[in-house]
C-alpha cells in the first residue's frame, strides 16, 4: 500500500507568513511493500481551520477524490485571507485502487496580504540623519500587558536595515540576518513568528536591535553605502488573541523608546562589527526595565505596498566548526576552521579588571599566502580609492568574568580568522564558527572511487552554501552580489545538490524588480545602483531571466515559475533582439544577410575568466562588443522562450521566437562558422555545439576539432564561466567520453582537481586561484566552475532528462576514466532516485532505484543484449542505436554486464 508523507506547502515544511494567494501543496509517497510499478491513481485532500476540525470533519476544503498521479504543485483552492492557518492532510489510492490512510497533518499560515492589515507605524530609532556618519546599533523597546490566557500570539516584523527581536529577554525564532536581502525599494520581506510561548500573563516587554545591514551598509565591489536610504527603521506588529476571542495588538509607534547605548558600537554587513562589552544596557528587552534615560523615536515613511511575506526559506545557522590554532611564520595567531564558508564566529572570554578595555580583533579571511601568513590581499578592490573589505570584529573586553560574543549584524566569507590581542593563550574550545546560509535542504549526493572527485563535489556544495544567503551571490567576501551570470551557469547543478525552487523564485522576483522598462536586466540583483551602468545588460548574464526559470521548470515540473517570469523573459529577449538590430559601425556594410540578428553592440562579459584572458581581450570587448557570445546567447534565449511559449499556450509567440532563433543561428553561422573555427579557444567549439548553432552535418567535425584541441592542450580545459558547465557534455555526446573523463581527472592547472590537490575546500573563481607557489588570487569561493557536478549526476551516474519534475526520467550511466565505482542519489520532488555502478572482476554491476509513482528508461552502457548476463526478469531489454535499454516503473533494478573484450 502507498503512504503519503512529508507534506509541504510551496515546498516548505509548515511555512508561516506566506503571502501567496494560491499556495501549492506537495507530498512524498512511500510503499510498505517491495512491489514494483507502484503508482498513485488518485488523491484526496482535506483542509480545515484546526486539527480538531479536521478530525471532526468540519472542512474548509475537501478536494474529493481526484483521479491524478500528481503529488506536487497541487493548488490549494479556497480563497485565503491574511492570517489564515490551514491544516491539511491527504490520502491516496494506488494503481489497484487500494486506499491509504490519511497522512499526518501538515499546515501553512498566511501572513499579511495588504497594507490595510498594518496598524503598526514605521519608527526610526535615531534622532539625527547624517549619511556620512556611522552609528552604533539601535535598541528599541516597548512594555505591554497581557491580562488572561492567550490562544495565539503572532509577531509580524520587518526593518529597513537588519533587526533581531526579543520578547522578555528571549531571542525570537531561529532566523538570522532578518529581514534578508531583496530589492528593498520594491520588495521588503516580512517575517511572521509564533510567539505564544514567549509571552506571560501579566507584564511583558518586546525589544529589537537594529543595524545597517544591506539597506544602509556597504554593498558590492564599490562598497557603496546608503543604497536604499539613510535611516534605519522598524515595523512591528504583535497580535494577541485571547482564549475568549478578544484581539489586542502591540505595535511599533511613537510611544517606543530607543537607545544607542548598547554593545554594538559599529556594524556593517561587509566591514564587520565593533562590540564593546562595557556598554551594558541591562535587561533591556524585559519588563520592569527603567528606560527613562532612553529617548523617543521618530516616525518614518516607507511605502507599505513593498511589503511581501516570507515566501522562501529563511537564513539560519547550520554546521559548526572548532578551529585549529596556528602560529603563522610572521608570528601571528590564526584560527583555522578547516572549511571555507559564509558565517561568523562566537567565542567565550574571561574578563577581569586588568584586561578591561582590551580590544580583541578578529579578521576573517579565506586564504593564507605563499609564506603561510593570513592575507586579504587577493580580495582587494580594483581601485585603491575604494575602501578595502575588512570583515573585522573588534571586541572590547569588560571586567565580567564570563563573557560570550557572537556576531549578529553581518556575515563573512572565511575559513581563517586572524586573532589579535587575545589576552591569554587561546584554546580551540573557546571559539565556534557557524556556517550561515538559506535553509535549503540537501537533495543530491555523488560519490565515486576517486576521493579527489568526491572532494570536488563537497567543495561545490560548500560554495553553494556559502553563496546561498537569501540571494545567489558570486562570492561571500569581495562583492557578495547576486550576479546573474554565475547563477545561470550553476542553477542546474545547484538544484541537483540542494532544493532551490523557492530560493530561486524569490531571487527571480528581485531580478524582475530590477528590469528596466525596455527589458534590460542588470548584472546583479538586488541592484545596488539606482541607474544601469555601461556593464549591465550583458549577454550570458541578463539571459539568466530566461535560462533560470526554464531550468527550474525542467527540474521541478512547475509551470508557475514560467508563468510568473514570462513577461520578463519576453521583455529581455525583445531587448536583445532590439539591440541586435542596431548594427555596430564595423558591420554596417557586412554581407551577412541576417546581420540584424547579430548582436554586436553593447558591453558583454563574454566567456569570462578563460585561462590566459588578457586585458587586451577585455578592452576589445569594451570597444567592439562580444558578438559571438552575445549572438549565441540571444539565439539560445529565443529558443528557450519559443519552447516556454509553447508550454504556456502562447502559440503566436512560440512561432515568433522560433523564427528569431533560426535567424540568429544563420547570423551566427555566417559570422563565426563560415570559415571553420580557427581558434585555440575551446569555448568557440563548445558553445555552438551546446546551443545547436551548427547544421547537423557539421557538428561531428567541430566536435572532432574540439577533441583535438583538448588533446593538444594536454587534456586541460581552457574555458571560462560560460562554457565550463558544458565541455564534458559535448565531448561525451560526440563520442569523446574518454577525453571528457581525462579533463575531469586532470590534476594540473587548469583543471577542476588542481584546486582540490591544493587543499581547496570550496570552488575558486579562477582556475589558478592559488598558484604553484601557493599565492592566492581573487575569490576562493565562487561556485560557477562547480557547475561540472551536474555532469557527474547526468552522465557519470546518468540521472537525466526529467519530465514533469522526474515523474519520468532516464538513467544512462557512463562509466569511464579510471573510476571503478560511482553512485548518485537525488531526492527529486517525485521521490528518491538512485543510480550506482561498480566493476566487480570483469563485470559491471548497475543498480537503479526508481521511486514510487515514477517511470524510468534505463540505458545500459553496453551494445549487445547478450552481454547483459543478469537482469530482473520483469525487465524487457531492447536494443536501439547500439544501446541496450528498458523502460521500467518504480522499484529496484540490478544488472550485471559482461565487460570482457571479445
Ligand atoms: C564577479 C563575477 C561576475 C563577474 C562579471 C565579477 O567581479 O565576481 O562572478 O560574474 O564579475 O560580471
Amino acid at each position: 500500500m502507498l503512504k503519503p508523507i512529508n507534506l509541504k506547502t510551496e515546498l516548505m515544511n509548515n511555512p508561516i507568513g506566506i503571502t501567496i494567494k494560491q499556495p501549492k501543496l506537495s507530498w512524498s509517497l512511500i510503499s510498505d511493500s517491495n512491489k514494483k510499478y507502484q503508482k498513485q491513481s488518485a488523491f484526496q485532500i482535506i483542509a480545515a481551520e484546526s486539527e480538531e476540525n479536521l478530525r471532526k470533519e468540519i472542512y474548509i476544503w475537501n478536494s474529493g477524490k481526484v483521479f491524478s498521479d500528481n503529488i506536487c504543485h497541487i493548488p490549494y483552492e479556497p480563497d485565503l485571507q491574511s492570517r489564515s492557518r490551514i491544516y491539511w492532510c491527504v490520502k491516496v489510492w494506488d494503481q489497484d485502487g487500494q486506499e491509504s490512510d490519511y497522512s499526518d497533518i501538515g499546515y501553512f499560515e498566511t501572513g499579511l496580504f495588504g497594507k490595510e492589515d498594518w496598524s503598526a507605524k514605521w519608527i526610526n530609532p535615531e534622532l539625527e540623519t547624517n549619511p556620512e556618519k556611522r552609528y552604533p546599533a539601535s535598541y528599541v523597546r516597548k512594555d505591554f500587558k497581557v491580562e488572561g490566557k492567550l490562544k495565539e500570539a503572532k509577531l509580524y516584523a520587518t526593518a529597513c536595515g537588519l533587526y533581531e527581536c526579543y520578547i522578555n529577554g528571549k531571542r525570537v525564532g531561529n532566523q538570522v540576518l532578518t529581514p534578508g536581502t531583496t530589492q528593498y525599494n520594491k520588495r521588503l520581506q516580512v517575517q511572521t513568528y509564533d510567539v505564544k510561548d514567549y509571552i506571560f500573563d501579566g507584564d511583558n516587554a518586546v525589544g529589537v536591535v537594529l543595524g545597517d545591514g544591506w539597506f544602509r551598509g556597504m554593498n558590492g565591489m564599490n562598497r557603496k553605502r546608503n543604497i536604499y536610504g539613510d535611516n534605519i527603521a522598524l515595523l512591528l506588529q504583535l497580535e494577541l488573541v485571547y482564549e475568549n476571542g478578544v484581539r489586542k495588538t502591540v505595535i511599533s509607534d511613537a510611544s517606543w523608546k530607543a537607545s544607542q547605548g548598547g554593545f554594538i558600537r559599529f556594524n556593517d554587513v561587509q566591514q564587520g562589527e565593533t562590540y564593546d562589552a562595557n556598554f551594558y544596557l541591562g535587561k533591556w528587552s524585559e519588563s520592569y526595565y527603567d528606560d527613562s534615560s532612553w529617548h523617543g523615536v521618530l516616525e518614518y515613511r516607507w511605502d507599505n505596498s513593498t511589503l511581501i511575506g516570507s515566501n522562501s526559506v529563511p537564513i539560519t545557522e547550520h554546521e559548526q566548526f572548532k578551529p585549529k590554532i596556528l602560529s603563522t611564520p610572521n608570528g601571528e595567531t590564526v584560527l583555522d576552521f578547516g572549511q571555507n564558508m559564509s558565517g561568523y564566529v562566537s567565542f567565550d572570554i574571561k574578563g577581569s579588571k586588568e584586561i578591561k578595555g582590551t580590544c580583541i580583533t578578529l579578521i576573517h579571511g579565506e586564504a593564507l599566502d605563499e609564506d603561510g601568513n593570513f592575507t586579504l590581499k587577493h580580495l582587494e578592490p580594483l581601485s585603491e580609492k575604494k575602501p578595502h573589505m575588512k570583515q573585522e570584529v573588534n571586541y572590547i573586553v569588560s571586567e565580567k568574568a564570563n563573557q560570550y560574543y557572537k556576531t549578529s549584524m553581518t556575515v563573512f566569507g572565511f575559513r581563517y580568522v586572524l586573532l589579535k590581542n587575545w589576552p591569554y593563550e587561546p584554546f580551540p574550545e573557546d571559539f565556534t564558527a557557524y556556517a550561515v546560509y538559506s535553509d535549503v535542504s540537501e537533495t543530491g549526493s555523488f560519490t565515486c572511487s576517486d576521493e579527489l572527485i568526491n572532494k570536488l563535489v563537497l567543495n561545490t556544495k560548500w560554495s553553494q552554501k556559502s553563496n546561498f544567503v537569501d540571494v545567489p551571490t558570486d562570492c561571500p567576501t569581495r562583492e557578495r552580489s547576486g550576479y546573474t551570470g554565475d547563477a545561470q551557469v550553476y542553477v542546474e547543478t545547484g538544484t541537483m545538490l540542494m532544493d532551490g525552487l523557492q530560493f530561486f523564485r524569490k531571487w527571480l522576483a528581485d531580478l524582475r524588480a530590477t528590469q528596466s522598462p525596455n527589458g534590460k536586466i542588470a548584472n546583479i540583483a538586488p541592484m545596488p545602483d539606482k541607474k544601469f551602468s555601461f556593464f549591465d545588460g550583458s549577454a550570458g548574464w541578463g539571459d539568466a531571466i530566461v535560462i533560470i526559470p526554464y531550468k527550474l521548470y525542467k527540474q521541478y515540473g512547475d509551470t508557475q515559475v514560467l508563468k510568473e517570469n514570462y513577461d520578463s523573459m519576453k521583455a529581455w529577449v525583445d531587448f536583445e533582439l532590439g539591440e541586435a538590430q542596431k548594427s555596430h559601425l564595423l558591420r554596417k556594410f557586412s554581407r551577412n544577410r541576417y546581420k540584424k540578428y547579430l548582436w554586436d553592440t553593447g558591453f558583454h562579459w563574454g566567456e569570462w575568466l578563460e585561462p590566459g584572458q588578457t586585458n587586451a581581450y577585455i578592452s576589445n570587448i569594451v570597444f567592439f562588443g562580444c558578438p559571438e557570445t552575445a549572438t549565441a546567447y540571444m539565439h539560445y534565449s529565443c529558443k528557450l522562450l519559443a519552447e516556454v511559449s509553447e508550454i504556456l499556450g502562447y502559440k503566436e509567440n512560440a512561432k515568433k521566437y522560433a523564427k528569431a532563433a533560426e535567424n540568429s543561428k544563420k547570423a551566427y553561422q555566417y559570422e563565426f562558422l563560415r570559415n571553420n573555427i580557427n581558434s585555440e579557444r575551446q569555448c568557440l567549439y563548445v558553445r555552438p555545439l551546446m546551443f545547436g548553432l551548427l547544421e547537423k552535418e557539421d557538428e561531428q567535425k567541430v566536435a572532432d576539432n574540439l577533441n583535438s584541441l583538448v588533446i593538444k592542450n594536454n587534456y586541460h580545459i581552457n574555458t571560462g564561466f560560460l562554457s565550463t558547465p558544458f565541455i564534458c557534455e559535448v565531448l561525451e555526446r560526440y563520442g569523446y567520453l574518454d577525453t571528457a573523463y581525462r579533463l575531469l581527472e586532470q590534476k594540473t592547472i587548469p583543471s577542476w582537481l588542481y584546486a582540490v590537490t591544493k587543499g581547496a575546500t570550496t570552488i575558486w573563481e579562477c582556475w589558478d586561484g592559488v598558484n604553484e607557489e601557493g599565492k592566492p588570487k581573487n575569490s576562493m569561493n565562487h561556485y560557477a566552475y562547480g557547475a561540472i557536478i551536474g555532469w557527474l549526476f547526468r552522465s557519470v551516474a546518468g540521472i537525466k532528462e526529467p519530465v514533469d519534475g522526474y515523474k519520468k526520467f532516464t538513467v544512462a550511466p557512463k562509466p569511464g576514466g579510471s573510476l571503478t565505482r560511482a553512485e548518485a542519489t537525488y531526492n527529486s520532488i517525485n521521490g528518491q532516485i538512485k543510480s550506482k555502478w561498480e566493476y566487480i572482476d570483469n563485470k559491471l554491476h548497475v543498480q537503479v532505484d526508481v521511486p514510487v509513482n515514477t517511470e524510468a528508461t534505463i540505458i545500459l552502457p553496453v551494445d549487445l543484449i547478450e552481454k547483459v548476463v543478469e537482469f530482473p526478469n520483469d525487465c524487457n531489454l531492447e536494443i536501439q542505436n547500439n544501446s541496450v535499454y528498458c523502460k521500467v516503473g518504480s522499484g529496484y533494478y540490478s544488472f550485471l554486464i559482461d565487460k570482457r573484450n571479445y
